[in-house]
């Protein structure tokens, strides 16, 4: 039996029928991002992934955040900025893997950059240590409910104190 991940961090946060919300938490986690940051997206087809990102790409102040939109069928789409951001998308899953392995982790793992990476659970082992987690869901009750989760504390430290953040945003 593997031992617990006592040193884990997490935050759930629930989200009224509205996306702007959506975005506007995508923004507040932006805005503590760090270049050399990694974002994992996980969350079905519609389940708001790429809304978060735009507010996402509006918190970390890159030139044209309205610009974000679904890369499924591009890999990676760089947004220019001070600290640029490229938003990758595996969902076609051996497509992201090819890119990968022939050099692409290279450029995506830019210590310069941010990487968000929606359906990173299909590309887990591709994926460095530090990451920040984010799963997306829609309860029955509609909204959306945002877990984020880090393997350890010292990752994101901001994240202990985030829902008080959003609380009182
Ligand atoms: N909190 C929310 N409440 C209601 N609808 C939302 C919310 N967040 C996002 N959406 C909507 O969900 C739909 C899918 O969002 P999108 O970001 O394209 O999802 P994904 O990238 O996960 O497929 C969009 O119409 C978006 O406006
Ligand atoms: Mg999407």
């Amino acid at each position: 039996m593997s031992a617990p991940q006592e040193s884990a961090a997490d935050a759930a946060i629930d989200l009224p029928n509205d996306p702007l919300t959506t975005e506007r938490l995508g923004e507040l986690v932006g805005a503590r991002l760090q270049p050399g940051d990694t974002v994992a997206l996980s969350g079905t087809l519609g389940a708001g992934k790429t809304t978060f990102v735009r507010g996402l790409a509006r918190g970390l102040d890159v030139d044209d955040p309205d610009a974000v939109s679904s890369p499924t069928y591009l890999l990676v789409i760089e947004h220019d900025g001070e600290v640029p951001l490229l938003h990758a998308d595996a969902y076609l899953p051996a497509k992201l893997e090819g890119f990968l392995d022939d050099g692409g982790l290279e450029y995506l793992f830019d210590p310069a950059k941010v990487v968000v990476v929606e359906w990173a659970e299909l590309v887990r082992n591709h994926l460095p240590d530090k990451v920040l987690w984010i799963e997306l869901s829609v309860p029955p009750e509609l909204g959306r409910r945002v877990s984020m989760r880090t393997q350890s504390k010292g990752d994101f430290p901001w994240l202990a104190d985030f829902r008080t953040i959003w609380a009182q945003r």
